[in-house]
């Protein structure tokens, strides 16, 4: 078992990353069970792929749940389901002392830690990442919300878990394209933190996607530790450091708008378009050679992920792209803080850019 703490004065917890550890869950979850039981959210697809091996872990310990099934995808984080989602862990008699139990991809656990932050003025919760993007990125650190009219993860709080546990071997239950978009959250670490790492991740793609259960866990644990490394630095990004996170995800939140929040284009899909943006955009500010946008975006496709507006599915031009771009939180006085940490280079850049140039950049980009 590899453990990372997350460092936070007010609210340190671990990280647990062994293959196979799910079958250990009920052994694990017993200390949090309020009466040997707990309250578990999901989704239409894990309640096939994972549930019955998570409850038959749970059984083993001699502990039973209650579950709450979203429907897949972003369409689970919505006011609506928030709705059905606290009502249910009302009628289940939620008590603040409980540990819900997030089992499944970025959106189950970013619904569920938002439920559990304001329900009875909140409740502790425990993410079980059940896809690489939330292994890598969504599980740790925090970060909870919904998804409302004006655009994506607008409404929502900083509500750390009590505790995450990974499980490697799940992701021999992701559909190949999932695999893929949860990639670019991988890579991620490698443009923004760790150099290294980049170097790893063009080593070591083809045995990746293979399968490789020592890279897997290699590329899980390097994401996981960069990624408790920043948000201890920065929890509630106050000062910079944890923006980095979110390298290439203003024109991705644009990009996913355009294409409905839907299936037609993954959540880890459009941040891979949106990270090549960014880099290409940073050549023509003229702060990155052209040579490391190549090799950004060659990795990618490598990966199969898309990297320009066309591959992605995107139709609409620069202007309407940026005004998705306006509602975006990071928004003041009409610019963009715009931010590109190059663990490949080690340079860290920030600008303001002016809304009108990055419309001007994505039509040049046609
Ligand atoms: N996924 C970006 C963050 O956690 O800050």
């Amino acid at each position: 078992m590899t453990v990372i703490s997350v460092d936070l004065s007010n609210c340190p917890y671990d990280i647990h990353v062994r293959a196979g550890l799910l079958a250990d869950v009920g052994a694990i979850l017993t200390p949090y069970a309020r009466d040997r039981h707990l309250l578990v959210v999901t989704d239409e697809n894990v309640t096939q792929a994972v549930l019955p091996q998570f409850e038959s872990a749970l059984r083993g310990a001699g502990l039973s749940c209650a579950h709450f099934t979203l429907p897949a995808g972003e369409a689970g984080k919505s006011w609506v389901q928030l709705e059905q989602l606290t009502d249910w862990l009302l009628e289940q008699h939620v008590e603040r002392s409980d540990h819900i139990v997030a089992l499944g991809g970025g959106v189950v656990g970013d619904i569920t830690g938002f439920a559990a932050h304001i329900i009875k003025r909140g409740c502790a919760f425990v993410q079980i990442p059940t896809t690489l993007l939330a292994q890598v990125d969504s599980s740790v650190g925090g970060k909870t919300a919904i998804n409302s009219a004006a655009g994506k993860n607008l409404v929502g709080a900083f509500h750390q878990p009590a505790m995450v546990l990974i499980d490697p071997e799940l992701l021999l239950t992701l559909p190949p394209r999932q695999l893929a978009a949860g990639f670019a959250e991988v890579v991620k670490y490698g443009l923004i933190d760790d150099a290294a790492f980049f170097d790893f991740c063009e080593d070591n793609l083809d045995s990746f996607f293979a399968g490789d259960p020592d890279v897997r866990a290699q590329a899980i644990i390097r994401s996981v530790q960069s990624k408790a490394r920043i948000v201890a630095a920065d929890e509630t990004e106050r000062t910079g450091t944890r923006a980095l996170l979110n390298l290439g995800h203003t024109f991705g939140h644009a990009l996913e708008a355009d294409t409905g929040f839907s299936d037609r284009l993954f959540h880890g899909e459009a941040v891979a378009a949106g990270m090549a943006l960014a880099f290409r955009y940073s050549v023509r500010l003229g702060h990155c050679p052209a040579e490391d946008a190549e090799r950004v975006t060659k990795l990618l496709k490598r990966a199969g992920l898309p990297t320009t507006l066309s591959d992605a599915g995107v139709t609409a031009n620069g202007a309407a792209l940026v005004d998705y771009m306006r509602h975006d939180k990071k928004m003041s006085g009409g610019t963009l803080p715009f931010l590109l940490a190059r663990g490949i280079g080690q340079t860290f850049l920030s600008k303001d850019v002016a809304l009108d140039d990055v419309a001007a950049f994505l039509d040049s980009e046609v």
